[in-house]
């Protein structure tokens, strides 16, 4: 159901659990990543797309200096005090709100009221879909209204992204944020994450992609992708001392330039940083090749993708790579690919409509063979955007 058909439904229980009515609303959608994997943080590109999963926050101010959390899926309740000033360690779900409220309340620069918060949301949890980013995203609309905080889109990408921070632990760049408030109905997300220009790539119609979730989450998977942006930045110093032009990112080397010079860097900063360099490279060929039609040709990047985070960046795992190979060697499949911060999560396959039920058959069995369990398949539909109700 359409989420604004299920709005009704929202309000009620909204008001049946904190007895008052909610005074806003919104809703923000996953996403997932289609190619340019760990470029954001380094000033790349990305295509990425909204997904038709997402996250309805209702809320409203109430007297007092308690915040109260109420997750209607899971049936948890959270609170905080309204002079929140850092996470605690559970529930982790509830920090992600608390750090949107924090940096709200900052930003007022008024006393701000406290707040009821009803969270109801569908993005498959652990899957890479950035559940995180949706809740960040509808809770910033829905708080922002009712503390009275106007923000343009880019700055609530911001404030999300500042959130995840300061509240979660994980450096992440804004692709999760600006495709959450970016997407749109039927096309691809097209992000200069220098400028952050967005741009929309039309899909075509014929096609589509499936989202293979592995639902496997390695431990550690946010102190590994901490790490790696760690090393991206490592890499970009390296280049800043040996390059003739200023390097701020790893979005000002070539992939010529880093064949010249990364025999002078230790082993690992130039396998780090040879994945961010092609990625940022095939993202610029893919969006050229899109704008022609040419979605096989696109398809190949993808494939080449993962393999690159399979060899250089090394955040992949046997169950992404299981599904990229099988999808391989499915002669329909046009590209396949990990999607987002990687070790775990889902992977991203590009097929015509036609063969969908059929490739997500055989996805499931070979996968069910290889880990003694199925995996989880989703049909995904680029979607619009974040958007106050
Ligand atoms: C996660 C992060 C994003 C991005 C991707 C990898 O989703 O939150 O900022 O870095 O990983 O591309």
């Amino acid at each position: 159901m359409k989420i604004e058909e299920r709005m009704g439904t929202l309000r009620a229980d909204f008001e049946s659990h904190f007895g008052m009515k909610p005074v806003a609303a919104a809703y923000a959608p996953g996403r997932v990543e289609v190619l340019g994997n760990h470029t954001d943080y380094n000033e790349g590109l990305v295509l990425s797309a909204a997904i038709n999963y997402g996250t309805c926050i209702l809320a409203a101010p109430v007297q007092g200096s308690e915040c109260r959390l109420y997750d209607g899926k899971f049936k948890e309740s959270a609170c905080f005090p309204t002079d929140v000033r850092g996470p605690s360690p559970k529930p982790a779900w509830a920090n992600y709100l608390k750090g949107v409220y924090a940096l709200l309340r900052d930003r007022a620069g008024v006393a701000v009221p406290a707040v009821n918060v009803w969270i109801e949301g569908d993005v498959p949890l652990g899957a890479g879909l950035s559940s995180s980013a949706a809740l960040e995203m509808a809770a910033t609309l829905a708080l922002g209204s009712v503390l009275k905080v106007q923000l343009e889109l880019r700055d609530i990408a911001r404030l999300g992204q500042k959130a995840e921070h300061e509240y979660a632990g994980v450096r992440c760049g804004l692709l999760d944020q600006i495709t959450s408030l970016f997407g749109q109905d039927s096309a691809l997300v097209e992000t200069d994450f220098r400028t952050l220009a967005v741009t929309t790539v039309p899909l075509d119609p014929d096609l589509e992609f499936l989202i293979a979730n592995t639902a496997v989450k390695h431990n550690l998977v946010d102190s590994a992708y901490n790490e790696r942006r760690a090393k991206c930045e490592e890499a970009a110093r390296f280049f800043a001392g040996v390059l003739p032009h200023p390097v701020r990112a790893l979005r000002d080397v070539s992939p010529a330039e880093w064949q010249t010079f990364s025999g002078q860097m230790d082993p690992v900063s130039a396998r780090r940083s040879a994945h961010v360099v092609g990625e940022i490279d095939r993202v610029q060929r893919g969006a050229g090749l899109l704008k022609r039609g040419k979605w096989r040709e696109f398809g190949a990047l993808m494939f080449e993708s993962h393999e690159s985070s399979r060899t250089q960046f090394e955040n992949s795992c046997p169950e992404l790579d299981h599904l990229v190979t099988t999808a391989q060697a499915i002669p329909e499949v046009l590209g396949a690919r990990l999607s987002g911060g990687g070790f775990g999560g889902s992977a991203v396959v590009l097929v015509p409509c036609s063969a969908a039920e059929a490739v997500t058959e055989k996805l499931v069995a070979s996968y069910r063979q290889a880990f003694g369990h199925p995996c989880d398949v989703l049909c995904m539909r680029a979607s619009a955007g974040a958007r106050l109700l």
